[in-house]
């Protein structure tokens, strides 16, 4: 048999551990992750640039996702034929001259991961973590969600034969779309009365002690999935590398993701320079900030408030040691910013027609901010992105444009209630 392409390697330690085997984390309790042994991959793939775009708008299964066309980078011992998925990927990058001046950025691009089939980012780590839990032959998988972790897990799994997919939900602490997403695919939902962090620690201890696959993003085969956004932006940018990304931090998986695939794109020659990585959380949940301003001497973990960018509400980030590297690594900033900014930076967005959820909003107000102290330049290129869509938490635009929260909003937009006559709506439209 030929030796695998792929490992398990501690992140701190360097201790090596075979793919097949199911574990999160090393023996010395850190964190793992996927290598590549990237000098056999060239030598075996060739021009992978070439092959990528090749693949570009095909539609061959798996190929045409936005994940698998970079199968060899992804999971290249996986066989093509075991890939589950939904055409994940292929998201739009938008960049309008109403965007960049709603944002004061000329070189603006927002990667919006919201077009995802089950609406969010999570789509791309799933394919991934589920096709890999499927190649191991495991019958029942689990995860912590703030929403959208379990929706993309239960799409996913719904699609293996046998497989039963269950999720942990913080009890109330999810949007009503969110949760209809795992009970409509047929996974077991449960409402615990904790928050994410409490269902984090749950979901471990059930899955160590029992036999059950963890498909949180301490699953070093979900990142793998993950890190296709960075390569597909920089393709869609035809290869070459923003100044920045900028993206919002909950539990530190996606930016770990990011970092990982831009580092192994480089290595691999696909892009010729190392962009800078923005992350941004909430004051209501910003530990990783926290920890930043310390220089990461300090790992700071905090009791999570409540926020409108409910999906990354998250004290304890599992995947701080990973995202910690990545800013030192890619010399990168960590920002943190109000309710109010990040509703107003949704706004900003929205009504430049791209819907985008509040924690997505989280990222746009870090970029006004990093824009207002100069960080970054007026004529940077920046992407964005765009984490979910805003039809995931429909309710929370509402209560914004209707003046529901307690927030004063910058530019309101509420429906007008008129009678039902052509003249009393002409006068409302001003005809
Ligand atoms: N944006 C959205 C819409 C999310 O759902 C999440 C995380 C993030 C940003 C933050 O990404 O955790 O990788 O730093 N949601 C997880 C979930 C926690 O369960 O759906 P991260």
């Amino acid at each position: 048999m030929t030796e695998p392409m792929s490992h398990l390697r501690c992140i701190t330690c360097d201790a090596r551990y075979d793919a097949r085997e199911i574990r999160y984390r090393c023996d010395c309790g850190d964190l793992l992750e996927v290598r590549h042994d990237l000098t056999r991959l060239t030598r075996a793939c060739g021009d992978l640039k070439e092959r990528f775009e090749r693949r570009l708008g095909s539609r061959a299964v798996p190929y045409g996702s936005g994940v698998w066309r970079y199968h060899e980078m992804i999971l290249p011992d996986l066989p093509a034929e075991d890939v589950i998925t939904c055409g994940e990927g292929n998201t739009t990058l938008y960049h309008t001259p109403l965007l960049s001046r709603q944002f004061d950025t000329e070189n603006l691009h927002l990667k919006h991961e919201g077009e995802n089939p089950t609406l969010s980012f999570k789509d791309r780590g799933m394919t991934a973590g589920v096709s890999w839990a499927r190649h191991l032959g495991a019958t029942h998988v689990a995860c912590a969600s703030t929403g959208d972790t379990s929706a993309a897990m239960a799409a996913y799994a719904a699609q293996v034969d046998g497989m039963q997919a269950v999720v942990f939900l913080p009890r109330n602490k999810v949007t009503a779309e969110q949760l209809s997403q795992p009970i409509a695919a047929g996974a077991m939902t449960l409402a615990i009365d904790t928050d994410f962090d409490g269902c984090m620690r749950l979901v471990q201890e059930v899955c160590s002690r029992h036999n059950i696959y963890l498909l949180n993003s301490m699953n070093s085969f979900r990142v793998e999935g993950q890190k296709a956004i960075g390569i597909e932006a920089c393709q869609q940018l035809q290869w070459r590398v923003p100044d920045w990304f900028v993206i919002p931090v909950g539990n530190a998986g996606n930016i770990s993701a990011l970092g990982k695939g831009l580092s192994e794109a480089h290595a691999l020659g696909l892009i010729g320079s190392m962009p800078r990585i923005a992350g941004v959380q909430v004051s209501a949940a910003d530990p990783f900030y926290r920890s930043y301003q310390t220089g990461f001497e300090e790992r700071v973990t905090v009791t999570a408030g409540p926020t409108l960018a409910s999906a990354i509400r998250i004290g304890d980030p599992v995947s701080h040691d990973k995202a910690a590297r990545v800013v030192d690594r890619y010399a990168g900033v960590v920002e943190t910013v109000t309710e109010e900014e990040l509703m107003d930076a949704k706004a900003r967005a929205d009504r430049s027609g791209v819907a985008v959820c509040p924690n997505s909003g989280v990222a746009l107000a870090g970029l006004r901010k990093l824009r207002a102290s100069g960080t970054i330049g007026a004529k940077e290129t920046v992407v964005v992105i765009m984490t979910a869509h805003g039809m995931k938490f429909s309710g929370v635009g509402v209560a914004y444009h209707t003046a529901a929260t307690e927030l004063t909003p910058e530019h309101p937009n509420p429906p007008i209630e008129v009678d039902a006559d052509a003249d009393a709506i002409a006068r409302v439209i001003g005809v």
